[in-house]
């Protein structure tokens, strides 16, 4: 009950009752429902307000739904940007306005980091990374590997990192080329239209799929078996999220590999803005620990699958 609080009392600061406007993304993947699922979860269980704004994966959206947590004085803003950059105006107007942005899962390309409290997400480098080298141990020995690249929304955080970190691994070696390459906005729609695509102009020279994301993965196993092929087995297929829907499709044999990128921080990225309220120090980033699941742990782990 906020109402008994006493000032200065710090344990009790810490539990004011906050009013929160959350900017999310959009609802185009299984990942993105679980994070707004546990964002509202945490906020509302923590006895705060929640403001809600979905952007539906376009920046102006999220523009106007700053602009209106501002104008609505909110305690402090959640904000997941759909691109990196063009939000600096918007960001400096929170500023002035004293209201303290927290980032979350996307961070932003803007050289002032005054302009956000902290980010709070995982890093999709290391992602990249993980795909590129999980690859290397299945195929590395094989003379040519062909692969086809469904990357994540122009311009977002995750297309581009987890582009660059795959690349700075395959790189290396010779014998793998990305053959085509474009983005399926992280939807299983886009994912399986854009690999029909890829399938008509390539489709006997395609070895494997590296997508940004499970949704696309999905998508495009579904284009891969109409155009008759077996997935995961005549292209090898991987995705990154560790949705349930990656766990499905490997445990039907049909996807190979998925690099784990959590969405489930909601009771931290609380944490933290209570944290903040009660004048601590916050780290200017803070990641989000995660791994990497295989075809053969598909059937045992499904069960416990949380998103
Ligand atoms: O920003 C995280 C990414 O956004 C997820 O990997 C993807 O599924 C989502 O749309």
């Amino acid at each position: 009950d906020t109402s008994a609080e006493t000032e200065g009392d710090t344990e009790e600061a810490s539990s004011e009752k906050l009013v929160i406007g959350f900017s999310q993304v959009g609802a185009e993947s299984e990942w993105r429902t679980a994070n707004t699922e546990s964002m509202k979860a945490a906020i509302t269980d923590a006895g705060h307000e929640l403001k809600f704004s979905d952007a539906q994966q376009k920046q102006e959206n999220q523009i106007k739904a700053i602009r209106s947590f501002i104008a609505q004085k909110v305690d402090a803003i959640v904000f997941s940007p759909v691109v990196e950059t063009g939000f600096e105006t918007v960001l400096q107007e929170a500023k002035d306005a004293d209201i303290p942005v927290f980032l979350a899962d996307r961070s932003v390309d803007i050289e002032d980091d005054s302009l956000w409290v902290t980010f709070l997400g995982s890093d999709f480098v290391e992602e990249g990374r993980k795909a590129g080298n999980w690859l290397v141990d299945e195929l590395g020995d094989e003379d040519e590997v062909n692969i086809v690249e469904l990357q994540g929304t122009v311009g977002s955080a995750p297309a581009i990192d987890r582009k660059e970190g795959f690349e700075e691994i395959i790189g290396d070696h010779s014998n793998f080329e990305i053959t085509q390459s474009q983005s399926g906005d992280f939807t299983r729609a886009k994912g399986k239209e854009v690999m029909e695509a890829f399938l008509k102009s390539d489709g006997d020279n395609i070895d494997v799929l590296y997508a940004h994301n499970d949704d696309m993965a999905i998508g495009a196993i579904q284009a891969i078996e109409e155009y008759g092929l077996k997935p995961a087995e005549d292209i090898t297929i991987i995705g990154v999220d560790a949705v349930k829907g990656a766990f499905e499709a490997m445990a039907a044999g049909k996807m190979n590999v998925t690099i784990e990128c959590n969405p489930l921080f909601g009771p931290q990225m609380v944490d933290l803005i209570e944290a903040y309220k009660a004048g601590e120090e916050i780290p200017k980033r803070v990641a989000v620990e995660e791994s990497m699941y295989t075809m053969d742990q598909a059937e045992e782990l499904l069960p416990t699958r949380q998103y």
